[in-house]
């Protein structure tokens, strides 16, 4: 073998499993294997999970913080005017290194698949270009898929629907849109049925910003839903957001969730930035405006977490941590008992897996192997701790690692060291 992974503890609650690699797949899994690897991890009863998937983010903005200036209300319109002022400046050397960047935080924190958006109102296109562009560098660590966003509105911004086609034959992979960014409702209706016929004619997924608003009556999912349906959609389309579902009538949502569930239409929460930035307008009591993740859930609808923003016009905080990401999830939806945990940490590693469609994932024999080695013992302790990355692992080679971090007390007749562990 070319690696051997002794005494790891595995997400569906398995312990002391070996697993073996070869030629960059998983080979064996199984207790105390009779084998010898060139390279061996002794895991010593950690963690081990494949790796963190970013279900929602935006590379073209990231990293970009203060530039031209900082988001002084904090609000997403305040955040969408600034995107507009910063996007005449931008210059492909810029995004590129700043995508880069990001990418290498992505890796440290066990981050190998990343699905962003990429804003497609800029005649030039710089920002598509760029991506790809990152997107053909990164390739041999992280796989990154590309969302052709219309961020000004697909029917409310000139030539968005041709520069989205534009981006589509550059080589992004998903279709995007902002149905409740539409002048009118109307309007956004219309973009989610001209966006799922295009995804459709041409074989493509969808994924779009649905719903981000506190407005109980932005019913764009149910749309989306419908065409999904009857397009043939099932299994390839996501509402990304869904926020305003927080905010509508439960009797509505009783009807609503088991449409969603009939279409395969996947759910992608955004919890660090739907705590952010919804319920702006509220004074108390003050909404949370993540969308309903446990009930989803419940109801046979596919859900992840993503990190949305990290230090960009509308996030000033993050560092590329999923796990960060899990535990506000966590918290927003109080999904506080251990199988609701467990379902937390699943919705930032195989449940965004499953909807971007990652081709050998997972941790059975013939999957890819690549690997994450937490400094925790099972899902709950590694959302708890927010644990460190101590291997990360691409088709079977170590590409980070990181010491562990007990703390040294100096303490008379206490224990030398802490580590957060009882
Ligand atoms: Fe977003």
């Amino acid at each position: 073998m070319d690696l051997l992974i002794r005494n790891a503890n595995l997400p569906d609650g398995r312990g002391a499993v070996d697993i073996a690699i070869l030629d960059g797949r998983i080979a064996q899994v199984g207790p105390q294997l009779a084998l010898r690897g060139r390279e061996e991890i002794d895991a010593a009863g950690a963690l081990v999970t494949p790796p963190f998937v970013d279900a929602h983010f935006h590379m073209d903005a990231t990293l970009s913080y203060g530039l031209p200036r900082i988001n002084e209300s904090g609000t997403l319109l305040e955040g969408i005017a600034l995107w507009g002022e910063l996007k005449p400046h931008l210059t492909q050397e810029a995004l590129i290194a700043r995508a880069l960047q990001y990418c290498d935080w992505a890796v440290a924190r066990g981050l190998l698949a990343i699905r962003t958006h990429v804003d497609v109102c800029d005649e030039r296109l710089l920002a598509v270009e760029a991506l790809l562009e990152v997107k053909r560098q990164v390739a041999p660590y992280l796989d990154m898929q590309l969302v052709a966003f219309p961020q000004d509105g697909l029917l409310r911004s000139p030539n968005a629907f041709a520069n989205l086609q534009r981006a589509i034959a550059m080589g992004v992979d998903v279709v995007g849109g902002i149905p409740h960014f539409e002048r009118s409702m109307e309007q956004g209706a219309e973009s989610v049925r001209l966006l799922c016929a295009f995804a459709a004619d041409k074989g493509l997924r969808v994924d779009m910003h649905c719903d981000e608003s506190d407005d109980p009556l932005s019913r764009h999912i149910e749309t989306l839903a419908f065409y999904a349906q009857q397009m043939g959609l099932q299994g390839r389309v996501a509402g990304s957001h869904l926020t305003s579902m927080h905010s509508m009538d439960n009797y509505y949502v009783s009807k609503l969730l088991p449409l969603i569930r009939e279409a395969g239409v996947a759910a992608i929460a955004n919890p660090l930035i739907n705590i952010t930035l919804q319920g702006r307008h509220d004074s108390y009591p003050k909404r949370r405006g993540m969308t309903r993740v446990p009930e989803m859930m419940a109801a046979g609808i596919d859900c992840a977490f993503g990190h949305d923003c990290v230090m960009d016009p509308w996030y000033s905080l993050g560092s590329a941590d999923m796990l960060e990401v899990a535990h506000m999830g966590l918290h927003v939806a109080q999904m506080t008992s251990q199988s609701a945990m467990r379902a937390c940490f699943d919705a930032v590693t195989v449940n965004p897996a499953r909807i971007l469609g990652l081709p050998g994932y997972g941790l059975q024999p013939g999957c890819h192997a690549d690997l994450v080695i937490l400094d925790a013992r099972d899902a709950v302790e590694a959302l708890r701790l927010r644990a460190g990355r101590r291997y990360v692992i691409r088709r079977g080679k170590v590409i980070s690692r990181a010491p562990a971090m007990p703390a040294q007390l100096h303490l008379p007749g206490r224990p030398g060291q802490v580590d957060f562990r009882l």
